[in-house]
C-alpha cells in the first residue's frame, strides 16, 4: 500500500534537535542549530512576564472552550498594535484583516493557502538564501517557487543591485517573501533606505509583499525592526505580515503566531477576513487557547509590557554580548580572516561561511551543532562555552 511513499530524510533544523539530545557527550556539546535562545545558563528561559500572567489565567482555571476560528480579539489587537503601531491609521480604519495562527508557519501557512485561492497564477519569489521551510511551505499550498537574489558571501552583504533588477522582472502579483528584519538565515539585513527603494518597486511591478517577522526586537528595537512594514503601509501596500510570539516571548510550544493583511478598504479586509476564518477552519479550525491568552495577557496590560520589552532586549544584548566575544575569541586564533561580520550581523543567527564538510567537522570531532548551510545560533552561547567553540571553529577553518 504504501511502497510508493517516498523516504523523508528528515528537516535540517529540527532534525538536529534530536541529534544534539541524543549525543551523550554532555559536558562539552554546544546547540547552536535551532533558532531557540537559550539564557547564560544554556536553559531555555521562562520570561518573568510570562510567569506572572500564567499565575494571573492559571486563578481561577478557566474554561477550556473553543476559541474562534480568528483566535482572540485581544491577541489580534495585539499583534496590530506590534506592528503597525500603537497610533496606526490603517487599523483604525478596519483595513488589517488580522487572525491567530499555530506560530510563523502556521501564518506563512494560511497565507500561502489564502493567496493561492485567489491569486492562482502568481508565483511565489524567496531570498537566495532563505528559512527552508518558506521554500516547503509555499510548495505545499501549490505554488511555483523562484528565488531572487540576496546574500552576496563576497561582501557579506546584500546583492543589491541584483535584487532590484530581478524584481523589476517579476509580474503583477507575484508573491516576494521578504525579511523585516534578522535575516534567516544570514543576518543580513537590508538598511532602511534600501527598504524605500525595494518597496517602490514592489508597488511600481504591483507584487505583493509577504514580510515574516519572527524576531521582532531582537534586531534593532521592537519599533526599528518593523521599519519595512511601516513604510509598505505608508506606500498603501497590500502586505501581508506574518509574526510569531515564539522567539520574543520564549513560547515556541505554544505556537503562538499571528497573520495580517493589510487592505485598500474596509470593504475589502472584511472580505479577506472572512476568507482567513475559512481558510484557518479547513486546516485546523481554530487556534490554540493557551499561549493566546498569556500573549493578551502580557500585551494589554501596560506593566506587563514594559517588562517583556526590557526582557526582550536583555536577550538581544545577551547575544550582542556573544557576537563581541566570538569575534574577538576567533579573530585571535585565525589571524589575517576578517571576522568583523559577527557583530555586523543582526538577530540570533550569523552566516558563517563554513562548508557543509567543517560544519561537519565541528559536529564529530567537537560536538558543535549548527545547521548545515553554516548558519549558526549565537542564542546558544555563553560565557562558558564561546571559547571553546572558537576554538573548535579556528581548528576546522585551519
Ligand atoms: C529556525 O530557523 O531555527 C527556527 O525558526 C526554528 C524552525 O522551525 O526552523
Amino acid at each position: 500500500m504504501f511502497q510508493h511513499v517516498e523516504f523523508y530524510p528528515g528537516d535540517p533544523i529540527l532534525g538536529l534537535m534530536d541529534k544534539f539530545a541524543q549525543d551523550p557527550r554532555t559536558d562539552i556539546k554546544v546547540n547552536l542549530g535551532v533558532g531557540v535562545y537559550y539564557d547564560e545558563e544554556g536553559r531555555l528561559p521562562v520570561l518573568e512576564c510570562v510567569k506572572t500572567a500564567e499565575a494571573a489565567i492559571a486563578n481561577p482555571p478557566r474554561p477550556r472552550g473553543y476559541l474562534p476560528m480568528e483566535g482572540l480579539a485581544g491577541y489580534r489587537s495585539a499583534c496590530q498594535r506590534l506592528l503597525f503601531g500603537e497610533n496606526s491609521a490603517v487599523v483604525a480604519e478596519g483595513r488589517v484583516a488580522t487572525v491567530e495562527a499555530l506560530g510563523g508557519s502556521g501564518a506563512l501557512k494560511v497565507g500561502a493557502d489564502f493567496i493561492r485561492q485567489w491569486f492562482p497564477t502568481a508565483k511565489c519569489y524567496v531570498s537566495t538564501p532563505t528559512w527552508g521551510n518558506h521554500i516547503s511551505i509555499f510548495e505545499g499550498a501549490g505554488f511555483e517557487v523562484g528565488k531572487y537574489p540576496y546574500y552576496d558571501p563576497a561582501t557579506i552583504g546584500v546583492k543589491f543591485d541584483e535584487m532590484k533588477a530581478f524584481f523589476k522582472g517579476l509580474q503583477a502579483h507575484d508573491v516576494v517573501l521578504l525579511h523585516p528584519c534578522c535575516h534567516n538565515p544570514t543576518g543580513v539585513d537590508l538598511t532602511p533606505a534600501q527598504w524605500d527603494e525595494i518597496l517602490q518597486i514592489i508597488k511600481d511591478k504591483q507584487l505583493i509583499p509577504f514580510m515574516d517577522i519572527a524576531y521582532q526586537g531582537f534586531g534593532a528595537d521592537m519599533e526599528g525592526d518593523v521599519y519595512a512594514i511601516r513604510k509598505a503601509v505608508e506606500l498603501g501596500l497590500p502586505v501581508f505580515v506574518s509574526n510569531s510570539f515564539s522567539k520574543n516571548l520564549s513560547l515556541y510550544g505554544e505556537r503562538v503566531g499571528g497573520l495580517s493583511v493589510v487592505c485598500p478598504t474596509a470593504e475589502e479586509a472584511k472580505l479577506v477576513f472572512g476568507q482567513l476564518k475559512f481558510t484557518v477552519r479547513r486546516i485546523y479550525s481554530s487556534p490554540a487557547a493557551h499561549g493566546a491568552y498569556v500573549v493578551d495577557t502580557v500585551m494589554n496590560d501596560p506593566k506587563l509590557f514594559e517588562q517583556w520589552v526590557g526582557e526582550v532586549y536583555e536577550m538581544r544584548d545577551r547575544i550582542r554580548a556573544m557576537r563581541q566575544k566570538l569575534q574577538d575569541v576567533i579573530s585571535a586564533k585565525v589571524p589575517g580572516r576578517d571576522f568583523s561580520y559577527f557583530t555586523k550581523q543582526q538577530g540570533m543567527f550569523s552566516f558563517t561561511g563554513l562548508t557543509p564538510e567543517q560544519v561537519a567537522r565541528l559536529q564529530s570531532e567537537f560536538a558543535v551543532y549548527m545547521v548545515e548551510n553554516g548558519r549558526m545560533c549565537l542564542a546558544g552561547l555563553n560565557s562558558k562555552n564561546v571559547d571553546y567553540v572558537a576554538n573548535a571553529m579556528a581548528a576546522v577553518l585551519q
